[in-house]
C-alpha cells in the first residue's frame, strides 16, 4: 500500500523523472493472427509481482496490423481458466465474427474467425466482452490494438514506422490492493499507467511523431494535453483519419475511444515534454472531476478520496533524443475525404434514454438502465433493416456522463443539444460521451452483414455500468432473402444441444406452438446440407443431423410468419 502511494504521488506531483521506459506492444502483421489468452505474472512496480491476464504474454496483447481489404483469419486459445471473449472494437465485421457476449470460448478452446477487413485506416483496439466479466478481464491486462491500413492513408506523408515515428499509447487506470494484486470491480483507480508501464518515458525522435491514442480506462474519462499547453494535432478519430488536422491544446476522450495525434518534437533535442490528462477542467458529473455526479452530495463508494479526480496529472513522459533518418517534419493540412451521411437520408429514428434504476441521491451506486431495461441475453432491443440509415437519439437523465459504445458500425455525431459537435468529434466514431441532461444524436447506416445467429451490443463503455446491464441488443436483417418473410427474433426459436456432437438436435419455439413450414441447414459456404418440409403446427423437433461433419451450420427455419436463423454447431 505504501509503496503504491508513493509511486501515486510522484506521478500527481507531474514534474518528477517518468523512469520507466514505455512498453511497445509486439506486431503481428499479415493476414493470420494467432493469439494465446493467457494467466500471467507482471511487475508493474520492480520487485512486486501481480497476477494479470495478457494475449501471448502476461499483460495487454501484441498490436494487429492488418491491410484494409485482406481476408484475415484469426484463432484464439482462451488458455485462461475463465470463459471469455474476444471483440474487435470498432471494427465493422458481421455479428458471429465480432466477439460479443454470445460468442464465448470456453476454457482450453479456440475460437475461429475469418473477415474481411473492410474499415478505412485507423486505430482499433480488442478487448474480451463477456458479459459481467468485460470489466475483471480487462482490468486483469487483456487489451490490445489493432491498426489497419489502406491506400488512403499510405498516400499521405504521415509518421507511420511502427515503434520509431509511429506508438500506440493505451491509457489505463487501475486499482491494487494491498498486496499489490489488480482489484476487478472498483472505484478507486488512482494508479495510472501507459501501455502497461506506470511512470512511463518515451524516447521520441526530434520530428513529427504519431500517437495511437486509446482511453482502456474502465470508466475514466481523459482530457489530453501537454505540458506547458503545447499544441498537438489531431488527424484521426475513432474509425479513421480526419478530413484536416486540427490543432488542439486538450481533446476529451471517453473510456473505449480512440484518437491519432501528432506532436512536433522538431527543435526540442534534449528537452522532456508530459502527457497529461486536464481533468481539473472536468465539471463535476463526470467519471474524472472532483465528483462523479453532478450534485456534489452524489457519492460513488470509492470514488473519494483519489488523487487524480479533479486534478491535473501526468500520464507518461517524452524525452526528445536526436532526429531519425526519414523524418516527417511538417503537420500536413489536408488528409482525406469524409463523406458524412447527410440528416435527410434518414430512413428511421430511435430514441434511447439513460436512467438510473433507482432516482435520487444514491443513483450513482446502482444500475443504469436504456429504456428502462437491464441487459438481457435473450431479448433482442432493436431489429434494423439491411442497409437502413438510422439516427439514434441517445439522452442521459442520470447525474453522470456515459460514453455510448456501438458494435457494427461506425457514426457521424449530427449534435449535441442540438449544436453541431467540435471538429473533434466530426469524423467516424463509435464511442461518444453523452453528458448528464445533454441529448447526443448520431447517424449511421447498417451495411453488409445481415441474418446472423446472434445480435451485435451497443452498451455503455464504462466497463461497471456494461457489466451491470447498461447494454442491449440489435440485430441487422435481410427481408429480402428467401421466402416473402419477416426474418424473426432468432431469440424466439431455441436449438439445442449446440454445440451437438450427437446425431439430433431439437428444434423448439418456447412458450408458443408454432406453425413450421420446413427448415434448411447450410454449411458457412452456403452449401445446403439438409432440408425437410414439416407443414405443422408444433412446439418442438427433433432435427436428424446424420452425415454431417464437425464444424459450423446455419439452420435457416421457415414459419407461417417468419424466417429464422440459427448457427448450429457440429462437433
Ligand atoms: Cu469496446 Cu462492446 O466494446
Ligand atoms: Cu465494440
Ligand atoms: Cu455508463
Amino acid at each position: 500500500m505504501r509503496t503504491k502511494i508513493t509511486l501515486i504521488l510522484l506521478a500527481f506531483v507531474g514534474s518528477l523523472n517518468a523512469q520507466n521506459p514505455l512498453l511497445i506492444p509486439g506486431t503481428i502483421s499479415g493476414t493470420e493472427f494467432d493469439l494465446t489468452l493467457q494467466n500471467g505474472t507482471y511487475q508493474f512496480w520492480d520487485g512486486v509481482n501481480t497476477t494479470t491476464m495478457g494475449v501471448n504474454g502476461p499483460i495487454l496483447g501484441p498490436t494487429l496490423i492488418m491491410d484494409k481489404g485482406d481476408e484475415v483469419d484469426i484463432t484464439v486459445n482462451n488458455q485462461l481458466s475463465d470463459t471469455t471473449t474476444i471483440h474487435w472494437h470498432g471494427m465493422h465485421v458481421s455479428a458471429e465474427n465480432d466477439g460479443g457476449p454470445h460468442t464465448v470460448i470456453l476454457p482450453g478452446e479456440t475460437w475461429n474467425p475469418t473477415f474481411e477487413v473492410m474499415d478505412k485506416a485507423g486505430t482499433y483496439w480488442y478487448h474480451p466482452h463477456l458479459h459481467m466479466k468485460t470489466n475483471l478481464h480487462v482490468s486483469m491486462g487483456i487489451a490490445g490494438f489493432i491498426i489497419v491500413r489502406d491506400d488512403e492513408e499510405a498516400a499521405l506523408d504521415l509518421p507511420r514506422t511502427y515503434g520509431v515515428d509511429d506508438f500506440p499509447l493505451a491509457v489505463q487506470t487501475k486499482d491494487f490492493d494491498e498486496n499489490n494484486q489488480i482489484v476487478g470491480s472498483s472505484n478507486s483507480d488512482d494508479v495510472v499507467m501507459v501501455n502497461a508501464t506506470i511512470d512511463a518515458n518515451l524516447d521520441v525522435p526530434a520530428q513529427v511523431v504519431r500517437f495511437r491514442l486509446l482511453n482502456g480506462t474502465s470508466q475514466r474519462v481523459l482530457n489530453f494535453g501537454l505540458s506547458g499547453n503545447a499544441p498537438f494535432y489531431q488527424i484521426g478519430s475513432d474509425g479513421g483519419l480526419l478530413s484536416n488536422a486540427i490543432e488542439l491544446t486538450r481533446l476529451e476522450l471517453p473510456p473505449g475511444a480512440r484518437a491519432e495525434i501528432l506532436i512536433d518534437f522538431s527543435n526540442m533535442q534534449g528537452q522532456n515534454m508530459q502527457l497529461m490528462s486536464y481533468a481539473s477542467e472536468f465539471p463535476n458529473g463526470i467519471y474524472g472531476a472532483t465528483y462523479p455526479g453532478t450534485m456534489t452530495f452524489m457519492e460513488l463508494i470509492g470514488y473519494n478520496p483519489n488523487p487524480i479526480n479533479g486534478a491535473d496529472f501526468n500520464l507518461m513522459q517524452f524525452t526528445v533524443v536526436a532526429p531519425n533518418g526519414n523524418p516527417v517534419t511538417t503537420i500536413p493540412d489536408d488528409l482525406v475525404t469524409v463523406t458524412p451521411i447527410p440528416e435527410a437520408s434518414a430512413d428511421t429514428i430511435r430514441t434511447l434514454e439513460f436512467t438510473p434504476e433507482a432516482m435520487g441521491p444514491n443513483q450513482l451506486n446502482g444500475l443504469f438502465l436504456i429504456n428502462g431495461v437491464s441487459y438481457d441475453m435473450d431479448v433482442i432491443n432493436i431489429t434494423v433493416p439491411l442497409d437502413n440509415i438510422e439516427i439514434w437519439s441517445i439522452s442521459n437523465q442520470t447525474a453522470i456522463a456515459h460514453p455510448f459504445h456501438i458494435h457494427d458500425v461506425q457514426f457521424f455525431v449530427l449534435d449535441r443539444n442540438g449544436v453541431a459537435p467540435p471538429l473533434s468529434e466530426q469524423g467516424r466514431k463509435d464511442d461518444i460521451l453523452v453528458k448528464p441532461q445533454e441529448t447526443v444524436r448520431f447517424i449511421t447506416q447498417f451495411s453488409d452483414f445481415a441474418n446472423d445467429p446472434v445480435p451485435y451490443m451497443y452498451h455503455c463503455h464504462m466497463l461497471v455500468h456494461e457489466d451491470g446491464g447498461m447494454m442491449g441488443q440489435f440485430e441487422v436483417v435481410d427481408n429480402t432473402i428467401g421466402i416473402d418473410e419477416n426474418a424473426g427474433n432468432s431469440m424466439d426459436v431455441s436449438l439445442y444441444p449446440n454445440p451437438v456432437s450427437g446425431m439430433q438436435a431439437t428444434l423448439g419455439f418456447p412458450g408458443k406452438n408454432t406453425y413450421l413450414l420446413s427448415y434448411e441447414i447450410y454449411n458457412t459456404s452456403g452449401g445446403l446440407v439438409a432440408s425437410k418440409t414439416i407443414d405443422k403446427k408444433i412446439n418442438a423437433l427433433d432435427i436428424d443431423l446424420k452425415g454431417m461433419n464437425q464444424g459450423i451450420y446455419f439452420l435457416k427455419v421457415y414459419t407461417k410468419d417468419a424466417v429464422y436463423f440459427k448457427k448450429l454447431i457440429r462437433k
